[in-house]
């Protein structure tokens, strides 16, 4: 069989491996992110894709990237969260490296490689939610990936769930995921801790006494050994992702929802709760079929697997 290239890029580090047709890594590297700084950036990715085609022939490169991507797959127009401004990411990747290169948004090939190898085998209408600094979207409809018209389909983190709510990176207000992202789950612990420090004692503990070094990780930790302030995180995690899954269900009708990102560590912790609220304020309950609510399977690993497969696919 073929292979081909997956490149996860993330804020810290940029993650690459060479991915067969059924979605095994068989070898991997991983570079530092240069930060704010898309062409330093492009530099690293291209160097970690050099040390993998030095021992594998692969067909094609794909790249996950944490941004909106154009419908031709080629450029990252914008990034909430990241220094990208018309990256033409695809055109000066295949210059550096002489081979076919993808760009695809991070969260629509998490999205796939779930839908295709993960959590989400064998179902058709799948929506995904990475839950990490903010909240990415994939949605797979009859077994495909939906894009919309300018490839900017499921940026869901950017739905608005409080008018006039918090502001975020994308320069709008209340954007669900100032609310239902791992970063707010930490906001939330950290505000929490410093102002009822005698109720977070085992989550203080974890993060050496200080609320600011509470980071996701601690949070899940203290959950798991009933730090109460630590699992009223999670509910009220839950309850953002809940009602927002709601929302997406009555205009998506998905078979399943999958749970993706850092804090799927926690699992039933998240997950309970979360299934909970989106039963409750799914329209017309009791009366109709409820999708599924599953924490993802592939780990870190699904953006890079995605993005492999997408471009095996070109
Ligand atoms: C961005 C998405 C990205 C998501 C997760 C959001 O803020 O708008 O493009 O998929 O974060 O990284
Ligand atoms: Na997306
Ligand atoms: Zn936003």
């Amino acid at each position: 069989g073929t292979l081909a290239i997956g490149v996860d890029i993330g804020g810290t580090k940029i993650a690459a491996g060479v991915v067969d047709e059924s979605g095994h890594i068989v070898a991997r590297t991983r570079r530092p992110t240069p930060a704010d700084d898309p062409s330093k950036t492009q530099e690293s990715i291209a160097d970690a894709v050099r040390e993998l085609t030095s021992e594998y022939t692969v067909v094609g490169v794909g790249l996950g990237a944490a941004g909106f991507v154009d419908e031709k797959r080629s450029t990252v127009m914008f990034a909430p969260n990241l220094a990208w401004r018309d990256e033409h990411l695809r055109e000066s990747l295949e210059d550096r490296l002489g081979m076919p290169v993808i760009v695809e948004n991070d969260a629509n090939a998490a999205a796939w490689a779930e839908a295709r190898f993960g959590a989400a085998r064998g179902e058709t209408h799948v929506v995904i939610l990475t839950i990490g600094t903010g909240i990415g979207g994939g949605v797979v409809l009859d077994g495909k990936l939906f894009r919309g018209r300018y490839g900017l389909a499921a940026e869901i983190g950017h739905f608005t769930i409080v008018p006039d709510g918090r502001r975020c990176g994308c320069g709008l207000h209340g954007c669900w995921e100032q609310y239902g992202s791992g970063r707010a789950l930490v906001l939330e612990a950290q505000e929490q801790a410093t102002v009822a420090p005698s109720m977070a004692q085992e989550l203080l503990r974890l993060a050496g006494g200080r609320p600011a070094g509470i980071t996701g990780h601690i949070v899940t930790e203290a959950a798991r050994s009933g730090d109460v302030t630590a699992l009223n995180c999670f509910d009220e995690l839950g309850r953002w992702l809940g009602r927002g899954m709601a929302a997406l269900a009555a205009i998506l009708d998905p078979g399943m929802f999958v749970i993706a990102g850092g804090v799927c560590e926690a699992g039933e912790i998240l997950r309970a709760p979360t299934e909970a609220v989106f039963r409750k304020n799914l329209t017309g309950r009791g009366h109709r079929p409820t999708a599924k609510v599953r924490i993802a399977e592939l780990g870190n690993e699904a953006g890079l697997v995605g993005a492999a497969d997408l471009s095996h696919l070109r």
